[in-house]
């Protein structure tokens, strides 16, 4: 997979890439990701990529002429699955939608900043738009990042132990089951029986019972979505 993110601070989102499973699965050659500089597409003398609001208002907007160029100019290089726009009113990121996007060849992600960008370029160029929950953060670029790393996970072979994505919370609709490691006894506080015991059936019926009574306990809109799941 290769992944371009479009920003205008791309030191913001670097390191996020340079550590752990990220920075391991560029090393496999999984996946590569390539931050553009927008500054670098800028049309102004003063390299301005935003401007007043037309109408009047607070805030400023991006504008469309770097971002069109920009877009432009990485179509040009490749074929894009998906372009997509970081964005709070758009699609909330669930696990099932990065599994969807694991599978992709290209993407390329557009950071948004100040009051947002030319509607324009929504209408021509984007073709997905995702949020990452509820509440507005200061740029896309936290978003993207998130996003990214959701993604990258999933593509076959980043992970070591192929097994551990399809234990995650959000997998299955079922949050995760505690987990534990040394000591034991900590102060007094045991580790249940049944994870020392050594037999694999019961320890997978065990955490089965955890994963949703948790579930329940804590998202019964999950709960309700896993049921539905197992009728059909
Ligand atoms: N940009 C600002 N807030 C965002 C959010 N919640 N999700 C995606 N992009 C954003």
């Amino acid at each position: 997979m290769h992944i371009d993110i479009i920003t205008v601070l791309p030191e913001l989102i670097q390191s996020n890439f340079e550590h752990s499973i990220l920075k391991r699965a560029q090393q496999k050659g999984l996946v590569s990701v390539n931050l553009v500089g927008l500054r670098n597409y800028a049309v102004s003398k003063h390299k301005n990529v935003d401007d007043y609001c037309y109408g009047g208002g607070a805030g400023m907007v991006m504008m469309i002429e770097p971002i069109a160029n920009c877009i432009n100019d990485l179509r040009s290089k490749r074929k894009y699955d998906e372009i997509i726009y970081m964005t709070p009113d758009g699609e909330t990121l669930n696990q099932k939608m990065a599994n969807t996007f694991s599978s992709a060849q290209n993407l390329m992600v557009l950071c948004g900043h100040y009051k947002g960008i030319d509607e324009r370029i929504r209408e021509l160029f984007i073709t997905k738009e995702i949020s990452i929950g509820d509440y507005v953060l200061s740029g896309g670029e936290l978003a993207a990042s998130v996003f990214c790393d959701s993604v990258i996970r999933l593509i076959p072979g980043v992970l070591n132990d192929e097994t551990s994505a399809l234990t995650d919370s959000f997998q299955d609709d079922l949050l995760s089951p505690p987990v534990y490691t040394r000591p034991a006894n900590y102060m007094g506080h045991q580790v249940p029986d049944v994870l020392l015991s050594g037999h694999a059936g019961e320890i997978e019926k065990w955490r089965m019972e955890q994963a949703i009574s948790r579930t329940k306990q804590r998202r019964p809109d999950l709960m309700a979505k896993f049921q539905g799941g197992e009728n059909n």
